[in-house]
């Protein structure tokens, strides 16, 4: 994986997500505001770069503690709890439908876990575009939180990630 480069353009099916790979995804970067990686194809392409297979973007965020589940809620202090926001994902639409998919939420999840061991948060939290994409990540145990802006804000707590990477023997 590497870090978005300048001029960095692509595909992945949803206007949206392309105006920002192409457009924000460096400048937010830059700015120090989040934090973009690309899996990129091995194979050059005409134009002498590598074709950018899928990309996710991670960054600092906080939830109030009235929005998570009341079971979880109960324990937390009464501001805002810090979590990481998977602000961005996507695969390119012709790598739909074979693994990319998967492969790039562990990715996502195995940079956020590698990070909280630096700088603690309660959760990874995501904001779902579509019905679509909320089958997708609650195939991988994300849960729905509430509709914000939009999106349907899906969350999974720090512990269960922690513990997914510990069970598969990842190390940090
Ligand atoms: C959602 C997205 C990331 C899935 O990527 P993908 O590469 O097609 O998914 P994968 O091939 O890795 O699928 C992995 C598994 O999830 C399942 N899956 C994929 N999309 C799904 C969906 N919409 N609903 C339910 N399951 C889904 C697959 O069947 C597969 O299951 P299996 O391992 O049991 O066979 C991709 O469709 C995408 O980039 N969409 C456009 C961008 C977007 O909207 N991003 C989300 C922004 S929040």
């Amino acid at each position: 994986m590497i870090q978005v480069p300048q001029n960095s353009s692509d595909d992945c099916d949803e206007p949206e997500l392309n105006k920002f790979i192409q457009t924000q995804a460096a400048k937010h970067m830059k700015a120090g505001i989040s934090t973009t990686m690309l899996l990129q194809g091995s194979v050059l392409l005409s134009n002498d770069k590598y074709p950018i297979c899928a990309f996710y973007t991670v960054a600092p965020s906080s939830i109030s503690k009235k929005k998570l589940p009341q079971a979880l809620a109960g324990k937390l202090p009464h501001y805002p709890v810090p979590v990481f926001l998977l602000a961005q994902m996507a695969v390119h639409s012709k790598y739909h439908n074979h693994g990319l998919g998967k492969i790039t939420l562990i990715k996502a999840l195995e940079h956020i876990w590698s990070i909280n061991s630096h700088m603690r948060a309660y959760a990874v939290i995501v904001d779902c575009l579509n019905e679509k994409v909320e089958r997708f990540y609650l195939k991988y145990g994300f849960e729905i939180l509430y509709k914000h802006e939009g999106r349907t804000r899906m969350f999974m707590p720090m512990k269960t990630v922690a513990r997914l990477f510990e069970c598969l023997g990842f190390k940090r």
